[in-house]
């Protein structure tokens, strides 16, 4: 038997008592509550602030005690804030609207591997808040206006990202609502409201095991996000039982007691309050030593949960991250994640006929739209224009590729001369600042202009949230992505043709026009920089529903080149929590696909819910002509509002009517259900 000289074993035992933090026996909290005794308190007012360093965020190594660097890095859409050779993926609206639980998990975990090869160990993302303005300059890299839907996918990310060893950040905890006056508005909101709504997909992602959270840049009812004690240590800290560390939006910190005794953990990018501002505090008693402790000890513990003290430290900015493995699934995020909005029959095309096809507008060759803009960007490594897709898909057949600019003579010339006209629109928006209107401008002229030339239209637009369209009457079919990424090209050009069939689900509403929505002043942007979420509980399709006001394309809508059908498999009784039941979902076309199985509820009157909430989604995949059962699992939550007066989420009893439908506004079968006491006990 090997034994270890009695000097090896000695110094083997007495490192291990110097260091107990190094213990993998112990617990994460266990080991950063050790560290944060062997450290020194200069040593502790290090880790509570950002530094230089080559990440946009940045806390140095502590090489006495080897504590790792901290590198933070964003964001929502791959590695972004300049880093060259990373992967340009969708958008997260785009991915969110794959409603595809698998998929937004391999994206977080392929996101992270990008960010590790870069040497970075905190993902700025993902960005759950909902999309409550329609104009925000940020949605693209929302997921969207539902809260179950943000709280089911934004989770998927999260346990993607950290299973393969990065801290994720969820952000902007909360109300980082809009961009106009991001800086200096309150979010002014009831309870219930920030419960029901803005709270889900914060509060899934801490019970899930999030590592890192950040505070945004406005105020909630007055008080800094950053500064604000009911946010971070009552509702965060306290009631959802947060472990990991709080870290402000850059430049979000206003104060430093306030900032410190309300519960954020880490100023950044520098340190105008958490630097000598608080080591002065503490030293005058305004904020405690167990304060200060608590905060590196959250740190800390994210670092052990996540392995940085147990795995060498690999990984530079500098390193190319791109894979072959990588550019595909950036292609089939942006396919799984493109809506089709309509089609009369003229998709997919035919690619043994031959024909002449004319793809119409700058962002189909000249100027592709694949990113927004922000910290949310990303340089993208190369992109295929939806001209160059087409055009390698069909190379060797017969059909005849031409292309032309937004240029109206020259688009009109070309779509008149072809047999059908693609017209490729599109915009961008940015972190910091809303768009002013949901038209395409010019672009929507351009339509318009072609359609009196050419009655075979299909329109593809790579969009940054909800648009208008008007001219939706006078094209045959509407294939939409949100920001669609650098393999645009290929994934729309597979889905004209049929390679793939369409599953993309509308994770936000496309509305008719503007006034439906009814935002005064107060409600947005707000008077004096005071924002009044008096609509309360109706945003997104919960608004449309209420106000029985029509969609151009319905929450949730997207078409397929499938044709699915369901139907309920017995009856639901639902006695006792979770209840589960069951239902028939075929396929009843020879094609593959997809569709989206949503399940809607209804609450009786007494619960003062909108008409309709979103409790549950299942993608199923289908081979041609097939048919499966599906299994849905409700549970208490489905059937709870939060009660102001209780301080919780409580089970209103009553008739239930649950729909299941391909969108909020069509049903494939509903049935009622009586949740009575019995189930509640
Ligand atoms: C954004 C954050 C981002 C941070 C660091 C801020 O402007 O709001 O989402 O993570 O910058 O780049």
């Amino acid at each position: 038997m090997f034994t270890l000289p009695i000097c090896a074993f000695i110094f083997i035992v007495s490192i291990k008592a110097a260091t107990p933090w190094m213990n993998t026996d112990l617990t994460p909290e266990e080991r950063a509550v050790k560290l944060v005794a062997a450290m020194t308190f200069e040593e502790k007012m290090i880790m509570l602030h950002g530094s230089p360093g080559g990440y946009v965020g940045f806390i140095p190594e502590n090489t006495r005690l080897g504590i790792p660097a901290v590198t933070m890095q964003d964001g929502p859409q791959g590695v972004g804030d300049g880093a060259f050779n990373v992967t340009c993926w969708p958008g997260a609206l785009t991915v969110s609207s794959t409603f595809d639980k698998k998929l937004n998990y391999a994206w977080g975990a392929a996101m992270a591997e990008e960010q590790l090869g870069k040497g970075v160990n905190v993902l700025l993302g993902p960005m759950v808040n909902i999309a409550r303005v329609p104009y925000q300059g940020r949605n693209f890299e929302s997921l969207g206006e539902d809260p179950y839907l943000s709280a089911e996918l934004g989770t998927e990310i999260i346990l993607g990202a950290q299973d393969s060893g990065i801290i994720a950040n969820v952000k902007h905890f909360a109300n980082n609502n809009q961009e106009l006056n991001r800086t200096t508005t309150s979010a002014n909101i009831g309870q219930r409201a920030q419960e029901e709504i803005y709270f889900p997909a914060f509060k899934k992602a801490i019970e899930n095991g999030c590592l890192s959270v950040m505070c945004g840049y406005n105020k909630v009812n007055d008080t800094w996000d950053c500064e604000n004690e009911v946010m971070l240590n009552q509702v965060l800290k306290k009631r959802w039982g947060f472990k990991g560390f709080v870290v402000s939006d850059w430049l979000a910190t206003h104060s430093t007691v306030k900032a410190a005794n309300a519960g954020l953990d880490i100023e950044m990018p520098n340190s105008p309050f958490f630097g000598d501002a608080l080591k002065t505090a503490v030293q005058n008693g305004e904020v405690s030593m167990d304060t200060i402790d608590d905060k590196v000890k959250r740190t800390l513990l994210a670092m052990f949960a996540i392995g940085l003290f147990d795995r060498p430290a690999y990984g530079s900015m500098t390193n190319n991250v791109l894979t072959p493995e990588h550019n595909m699934l950036a292609r089939d995020l942006a396919a799984n994640g493109s809506i089709l909005l309509q089609n009369d029959g003229v998709l997919p095309l035919d690619i043994e006929a031959s024909f002449t096809l004319a793809i119409i507008g700058d962002a189909g060759k000249n100027v592709p739209i694949v990113a927004g803009f922000g910290s949310g960007s990303v340089i993208a490594p190369y992109v295929v224009s939806i001209f160059e897709g087409i055009s390698n898909l069909v190379a060797g057949r017969t059909i005849k590729v031409v292309y032309a600019s937004s240029d109206v003579a020259e688009a009109t010339a070309a779509a008149s001369a072809a047999d059908t006209a693609i017209v490729v629109v599109g915009t961008v928006t940015s972190e910091g600042v809303d768009r002013t209107n949901l038209n395409l401008g010019a672009q929507d002229a351009l339509i318009e202009a072609v359609a009196g030339v050419q009655s075979n239209i299909v329109v593809v637009a790579n969009i940054p949230g909800a648009i208008l369209t008007p001219w939706r009457s006078k094209v045959k079919a509407i294939l939409s992505t949100f920001m669609p990424g650098q393999e645009v090209g290929n994934a729309i050009a597979e889905i004209l043709f049929g390679f793939r069939n369409p599953s993309g689900k509308l994770p936000i509403t496309m509305p008719i026009d503007e006034e439906q929505y009814a935002f005064s002043p107060e409600r947005y942007p707000g008077i004096d920089n005071e924002a009044v979420y008096s609509e309360g509980l109706l945003v997104g399709y919960r608004w449309f529903d209420a106000k029985n006001l029509e969609t151009a394309f319905p929450f949730g809508h997207g078409l397929s080149y499938s044709s699915f059908g369901a139907a309920m498999d017995g009856v639901l009784e639902c006695t006792t929590f979770p209840c589960t039941f069951t239902f028939k979902a075929w396929n009843s076309d020879s094609r593959a696909g997809a569709e989206v199985f949503q399940v809607y509820i209804t609450y009786p009157e007494s619960a003062g819910e909108p008409p309709k909430v979103l409790r549950g989604f299942e993608k199923v995949y289908f081979e041609g002509f097939a048919s499966t059962f599906v299994d849905v699992t409700l549970d208490a939550d489905a059937f709870s509002i939060f009660d102001v007066t209780v301080g919780d989420f409580v089970v209103v009893p009553g008739e239930y009517t649950i729909t299941v439908g391909p969108s909020s506004r069509d049903a494939y079968f509903s049935f009622k259900t009586e949740i009575g006491v019995s189930s509640i006990a």
